[in-house]
């Protein structure tokens, strides 16, 4: 276990002030609790007695199951708030949940919001930790470090690795964290999609390059991510139609075939098979779409482990 340095972060919001040694203390933390998920008794009694509590004001599947799974692995108590059926439905306001349950007292809240900045206003409202599982359009940082964490087990390191990001960027928190984590470590970005669903001095704002074709983007990459539409997020007609966004921008063998032949292929998910990617590039040999999910239990431990175990008081 790397806790020989005291981990020098009270949350996790983005990965904007968290540098290359500090995520680097994350994934290398990651890597030492990867094998308890194969252990036949999948628990170690690291987080006992802290309480952990899921705050999910979106849909989610595997942000979610993989925050609980690595909760109850380190053997902390979980909290669910389902919002739907929680009192956020009769107009309760964010501040007043976040009164209400910091009088419960959990260690740590756990939380995905559409409102970007949502989990920085828990933050301030709250005495415990906040993890952003999510905001809006800004940022999923856990995602950016379980992206990381599978492509430096799959390709040895992130260093000089030219990565591949395709599809709609715009509405992509995912893609903004990883853009943000992958230049830390030199990677050489390149994000591609349509104009419209590139937003304007993204290449600036990241310090990537910019393409409104994938083909240049995938040349030569050695790692490819593919995005989802956001049909939920696409509050206007920046499409012509899915089936054209398919042919144009989607990513299928015959254009898998521009990466390197050892190119993986990632994808966070929920995928829009057919669309953004085609089934048998999603189920293919260079696939690592599984691996991300279980990755994801091992760095969400890591997180908590960190923030919890040994953050700053
Ligand atoms: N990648 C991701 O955030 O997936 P979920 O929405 O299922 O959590």
């Amino acid at each position: 276990m790397s806790d020989e340095r005291p981990f020098p972060h009270r949350h996790l919001l983005t990965l904007d002030g968290y540098s290359r040694e500090d995520v680097t203390q994350v994934l290398d933390t990651a890597e030492a609790f990867f094998e308890v998920s194969r252990r036949p008794v999948r628990k170690v009694p690291t987080l006992r007695g802290k309480t952990v509590l899921h705050l999910f004001y979106e849909d989610s599947t595997r942000t979610r199951t993989s925050f609980e799974l690595a909760a109850k692995r380190l053997s902390a108590d979980t909290l669910n708030l389902s919002v739907k059926t929680s009192s956020v439905k009769k107009g309760e306001s964010l501040n007043d949940t976040c009164r209400t349950l910091g009088a419960m007292h959990p260690d740590i809240v756990v939380i995905r919001h559409a409102a970007s900045g949502a989990p920085h206003y828990v933050a301030k409202k709250m005495e415990c930790r906040v993890v952003n599982a999510g905001d809006g359009m800004h940022a999923h940082p856990t995602q950016a470090l379980l992206d990381a964490f599978t492509i430096r087990r799959n390709k040895g390191t992130l260093e000089g690795l030219k990565v591949a990001i395709l599809g709609d960027i715009a509405h992509s928190r995912v893609a903004r964290s990883n853009c943000r984590l992958l230049r830390l470590f030199g990677c050489d970005v390149h994000v591609a999609g349509p104009r419209t669903l590139v937003p304007k001095h993204f290449a600036e704002a990241f310090d990537v390059t910019v393409h409104d074709r994938v083909e240049p983007a995938l040349e030569g990459a050695d790692v490819v991510m593919a995005l989802r539409i956001q049909r939920e997020r696409l509050s206007e007609a920046l499409l012509p139609s899915l089936r054209e966004y398919s042919r144009l921008f989607g990513l299928d063998r015959e254009r898998l075939g521009l990466a390197e032949e050892d190119a993986i292929v990632m994808h966070p998910g929920p995928m829009n098979r057919g669309v953004e990617i085609q089934p048998d590039v999603a189920d293919g040999p260079q696939s690592v779409i599984l691996d991300q999910v279980e990755a994801g239990v091992a760095t969400r431990m890591a997180v908590l482990y960190l923030l919890l175990g040994q953050g700053e008081g």
